[in-house]
């Protein structure tokens, strides 16, 4: 078998392509560029070229396809036309189109949803074995800068609205199913495990929900999308919240696999943010207020040697330490829940330095709006 995942340079795509590789198997990347995920295959190429597109399609026997932010109704219907053909021509066995939302049943004069409805006819009445899967909304759409900060969750849904919301690993996961499970076909909705309000999602990092305004989302947006994509986003969340569409991000079940909960996928996100921040401290760059702040008064430490350290002296010990391996990444793996009891929670985790590693087991505290640290106990992994 020979995998195509359309935009493995980005965020979506490359989660895939990520979990592709884990499995073991060959994986060929297309997006404009070659930044494509370790062990992928880069094959650089405009989905509006239509020679380039077929040429990836070279050998290829099951493919992830996503349309990237554009929303112009003639450019996405070439883009798909190109996928068919590149399809149809490779003989692929298992085509799987990700919708990258939940889609409304009928045209709303919203470009983003239109375009993607007017793509799955296509896909569906092309005589090519296609799966179109339909996710919710995304939890790490949350780690966008100003969305969770200082105790507050805002965004552009309505607070109850329940959303079943996914994390890009389970997507990744679902993706993967449906690519390769036998007897599949047809619409598929992806989603995580249970549909929550905007409360109880903000509750899972200790945070309170805010309804984001749509123009002050958009306005936020329009740095890292430019206006004009912005504009088209912010209108699906303006179409959201005036028709409050009941059930459209439910849960959907035909998957059967383990998905994250979003109090699961909070606390992993959290343990990740942290190690950001030690990342920009030790690097030079990063302030250390957020780095201090994220420490329960009464901290604990036990390091890998087996020291003990107060919050004082682990607070003194990096705060010398600004500065002192820049470059450093921190990549943190298989970071899960243990245990969780009012506002407490046991977490733990791989932390691993330049291809050395650590296990964690952490207690962490929602309080004051916010997941704080405990206690930390670390061991060497040998
Ligand atoms: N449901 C949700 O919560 C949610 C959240 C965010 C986005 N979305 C939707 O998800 C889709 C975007 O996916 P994403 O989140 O993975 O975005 P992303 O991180 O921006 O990735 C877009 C991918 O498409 C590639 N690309 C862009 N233009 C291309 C072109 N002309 N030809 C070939 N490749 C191209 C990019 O690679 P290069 O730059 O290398 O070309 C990149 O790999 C959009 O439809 C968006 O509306 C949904």
């Amino acid at each position: 078998m020979r995998f195509l995942v359309f935009g493995a340079t980005g965020a979506q795509g490359g989660a895939v392509a990520r979990r592709l590789v884990a499995e073991g198997h060959a994986v060929r990347g297309f997006g404009r560029t070659t930044g494509v995920p370790e062990g992928v295959e880069a094959f650089p190429g405009d989905l509006g070229d239509a020679a380039r597109v077929k040429a990836a399609f070279a050998g290829v026997t099951h493919a992830s396809v996503i349309l990237p932010m554009v929303y112009e109704p003639d450019l996405v219907s070439a883009y798909v036309r190109n996928v068919i053909e590149g399809a149809g021509a490779a003989g692929v066995r298992r085509l799987v189109f990700n919708t990258a939302n939940r889609l409304p049943d009928t045209d709303t004069g919203v470009a983003a949803f239109d375009t993607r409805r007017a793509a799955v006819r296509t896909m569906l009445t092309s005589g090519l074995p296609v799966v179109v899967l339909r996710p919710s909304l995304y939890l790490d759409n949350l780690l966008m800068p100003g969305v969770l900060e200082s105790g507050v969750l805002r965004y552009p849904l309505p607070g109850g609205l329940p959303v079943a919301w996914l994390s890009h690993a389970d997507l990744a996961a679902l993706t993967l199913a449906a690519l390769t499970r036998e007897g599949l076909s047809g619409v598929l909705n992806a989603g995580g495990p249970e549909a929550v309000t905007g409360a109880t999602l903000a509750a899972a990092a200790g945070a309170r929900y805010e309804e984001l305004d749509v123009d002050a989302f958009a306005a936020g947006l329009g740095g890292a999308l430019g206006e004009a994509t912005a504009r088209e986003v912010a209108a699906t969340y303006r179409w959201i919240a005036a028709t409050r569409p009941a059930g459209l991000f439910a849960a959907s079940s035909w998957h059967g696999l383990e998905l994250t909960p979003p109090r699961e996928w909070m606390v992993g996100a959290e343990i990740v943010r942290h190690h950001r921040v030690i990342e920009g401290w030790l690097a030079g760059t990063g302030g250390f207020e957020a780095f201090e702040g994220a420490h329960a008064p009464g901290f604990t430490m036990v390091t890998p040697g087996g020291e003990v350290l107060s919050r004082e002296r682990m607070l003194a010990e990096v705060a010398a330490a600004r500065g002192a391996d820049p470059g450093l990444r921190v990549e943190i793996r298989d970071a899960r829940v243990i245990a969780e009891a009012g506002p407490l929670v046991v977490a733990a985790y791989e932390e691993w330095q330049r291809g050395r590693g650590r296990r964690a087991t952490a207690v962490l505290r929602r309080e004051d709006g916010a997941l704080r640290w405990t206690h930390l106990h670390e061991t060497w992994i040998s």
